[in-house]
């Protein structure tokens, strides 16, 4: 079976709709045909300021969460990035074969660093990317699940291993990017413009899945449409009706061209009211489930020391296997 990995950082209370859409859903769904490793990335999370309280819990809270959604420790290695030291251990290594240049070019380091300010921006924010690289060559993961504003990523990770091999011989797989088209960005609520994001979002325009079912559908129902009225799926000119069907055509599994025919003739209102249903229908037994998780923290902790060794027992061939292509003396 081929490997497949992905991550979350551990940054909010709750995973939000684009989160599950664009990426967590393709998680799941790959259990099936891949051999998964899928982590909790709080290394990455704390490339911008943690409360470490806080840290802590939302760490336990994203695992409950992606078991909630059908991350199957039976089937994937689940797991904290902080207990596989390997992944800090090879991210060294990859940084030394990292362009200043090419890691300047990181769109989304840019837009934070300049958020923040570029003398106030940590280095470890400027690293980030190839510490990304890192979890995912330790496991030579052919293919990596998320959503469209990690591709660029995906390309310095798919760099660094050619540029690893080349120089060193074949090491690490190139992964390849596993970004479900229809899904891949989720947009904000009232604003169609931008993608639905914990930063970035208006409260309104960014649905999280632990939140209120009820605050979810009022989201749902004042979400910002379009002029007109007819209910056609273009993204380029009707950005939030295009964005609710592809909601609704996601969470229900039906295509978009058969809600197209189903609403011909009626409302955006019609439309906003059955999104906000089926979105509570999906949300309520979610958070349930994500209760009875973190009902029992020993529990979760022991699946999380389960996932971390499955992953230490592949990270740490992997991370021997290029300190020695490198020239490092091994130890005794
Ligand atoms: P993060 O934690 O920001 O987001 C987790 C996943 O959610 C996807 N996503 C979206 N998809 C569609 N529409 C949206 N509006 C939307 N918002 C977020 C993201 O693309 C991502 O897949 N750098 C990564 C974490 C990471 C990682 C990795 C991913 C660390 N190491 C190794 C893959 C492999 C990140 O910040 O994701």
């Amino acid at each position: 079976r081929l490997r497949v990995l992905s991550g979350i950082q551990p940054t909010a209370d709750s995973f939000h709709l684009g989160n599950y859409l664009g990426a967590l859903r393709q998680w799941v769904r790959l259990q099936d045909t891949h051999e998964p490793f899928y982590c909790v990335v709080d290394l990455h999370a704390i490339t911008v300021e943690q409360d470490p309280k806080v840290l802590r819990e939302r760490t336990r809270r994203s695992a409950a969460q992606l078991l909630a959604l059908g991350v199957d420790p039976e089937r994937s290695a689940l797991f904290v990035q902080s207990h596989v030291p390997e992944h800090a251990q090879l991210s060294w290594v990859l940084e030394c074969l990292t362009g200043f240049g090419e890691a300047s070019r990181m769109t989304q380091f840019k837009d934070k660093a300049s958020k923040q300010g570029t003398d106030r921006a940590s280095v470890g924010l400027f690293t980030y990317p190839v510490l990304q690289a890192a979890d995912i060559l330790l496991y030579q993961a052919h293919a990596v699940p998320v959503g469209e504003d990690q591709r660029q990523h995906l390309e310095l990770s798919r760099n660094l291993a050619q540029r690893f091999n080349n120089r060193f011989g074949r090491t690490f797989v190139v992964p390849e990017p596993h970004i479900v088209k229809d899904t891949a960005k989720i947009f904000d609520l009232q604003d169609p413009a931008s993608k639905m994001s914990k930063s970035a979002s208006t409260v309104n325009g960014l649905v999280e899945l632990l939140e209120d079912p009820k605050r979810s559908a009022k989201k749902v129902r004042s979400a910002v449409t379009d002029t007109g009225r007819d209910i056609i799926f273009d993204p380029e000119h009707k950005a939030g009706v295009s964005n609710l069907l592809t909601i609704y055509s996601a969470l229900t599994g039906r295509s978009v061209d058969d809600l197209v025919t189903a609403y011909d003739g009626k409302g955006y209102g019609d439309l906003k009211k059955d999104v906000a249903e089926v979105l509570v229908e999906f949300v309520t037994p979610f958070q349930s489930r994500v209760q009875s998780y973190l009902d029992d923290p020993a529990e979760l902790d022991k699946v999380l020391a389960r996932g971390a060794e499955q992953a230490r027992a592949v990270a740490s061939k992997t991370l021997a296997a290029a300190y020695d292509k490198v020239g490092f003396l091994p130890p005794l």
